[in-house]
């Protein structure tokens, strides 16, 4: 009878020892002790010799045995699934190639923008914002346009309100106001945004686009200084073959005021379709800031002189890229925006 106990016992330090290392092992060991045939099926069995005295203590001992070996094997199965998914992730093949994520590519217009951006940066200016939510002194006031200035009609604004005091920005002219209201001269700044205009859309125009403004004022900026750092962008932009031509024009807020040109490098002067046959394309307007806007920033203009211009992104990426028609601009379709993505 004491035999029966001490094997029972045995066996449950056998248990408590057990400590299979891998998955066949383990397997023994649920054969061995919870399998059909298991070691503990005969000491159960053993339990009817056992007079009735001791039965209860025999049977929590038996009862205990296998409890434990269910939850031994129930615990080295668990910890040695951990360990083959550790080993798997470790056989993970760090250096075979990742696999590739369809990004997106840049927008041209914002392509465009940042080499402006980057063109002007390297000979000193920075950038500068303002709202594409204006006032009427930003907008048009403070840059010499008053009420019933003729040159308020050239630009056919999206008012907000009837009182016509605040509207969706027709130009970023208005950030050269914001600017020189907060900053004392020498001011080197260009301001890229969107712009808003009521215009018919087509090929060649629409209702929203983008623009680059320049400012710089400091003591005796010249016309030659705007004509230089206008030779500068547009070989920077187009190739050190370009030339660039001014043309009198009129904007109420320089004087004098001009429309900028550049050889047509399509054709090299030669006459294709991009330059109408005329050897020259035009990029933006520009002149030297007039005193009176100046003034309304309170700038001395005894002191302080200036240049400012205005380039239509778009105007330069269709140059740039051939493109014919701005509405593409604006659709978002892949296949035509995926064609930029390395460009220049
Ligand atoms: N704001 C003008 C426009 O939208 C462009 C422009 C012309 C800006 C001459 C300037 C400038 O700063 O000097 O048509």
């Amino acid at each position: 009878m004491q035999e029966l106990f001490d094997k029972a016992n045995s066996i449950l330090e056998e248990i408590k020892q057990a400590q299979p290392t891998n998955a066949e092992a383990l397997e023994q060991f649920r054969i061995q002790y919870l399998g059909s045939k298991n070691v503990l099926k005969d000491l159960f069995g053993a339990m009817a010799q056992l007079p009735p005295e001791r039965k209860k203590e025999y049977g929590q001992l038996m009862n205990t045995l296998k409890t434990e070996a269910e939850l031994k094997y129930e615990n080295l199965k668990l910890n040695l699934e951990g360990d083959t998914k550790k080993q798997s992730a470790a056989t993970v093949d760090v250096t075979a190639p990742a696999y590739t994520f369809k990004v997106g590519t840049r927008h041209p217009i914002s392509i465009i923008r940042n080499k402006m951006i980057e063109i002007f940066s390297r000979i000193g200016f920075t950038v500068a914002e303002g709202p594409e939510i204006e006032d009427d002194w930003h907008n048009f006031t403070a840059l010499n346009t008053p009420e019933d200035h003729p040159a308020r009609d050239m630009q056919d604004t999206f008012f907000l309100d009837n009182s016509m005091q605040h509207m969706l920005r027709s130009q970023t002219s208005t950030v050269q106001i914001r600017v020189m209201e907060q900053q004392k001269p020498p001011i080197r700044i260009i301001c890229p945004g969107r712009v808003y205009r009521n215009e018919t859309i087509s090929a060649r125009a629409h209702c929203t686009f983008h623009q680059v403004e320049g400012l710089y004022i400091d003591k005796d900026v010249s016309f030659a200084d705007l004509k230089q750092t206008m030779l500068y962008f547009a070989q920077e932009m187009f190739g050190k073959d370009v030339q660039v031509r001014f043309r009198p024009s009129f904007f109420p807020f320089t004087e004098p005021s001009a429309e900028m040109d550049i050889s047509c490098f399509v054709c090299n002067q030669k006459g294709c379709p991009v330059c109408k046959q005329s050897g020259w394309v035009e990029i933006g307007g520009c002149g030297m800031v007039d005193p009176a806007v100046l003034e309304n920033c309170k700038i001395d203009h005894e002191v302080y002189s200036g240049f400012a211009f205005g380039m239509g992104i778009e105007r330069i990426t269709m140059l740039k890229y051939r493109i014919n028609d701005l509405r593409l601009f604006f659709e978002n379709d892949v296949r035509f925006l995926k064609q930029f993505e390395s460009a220049v």
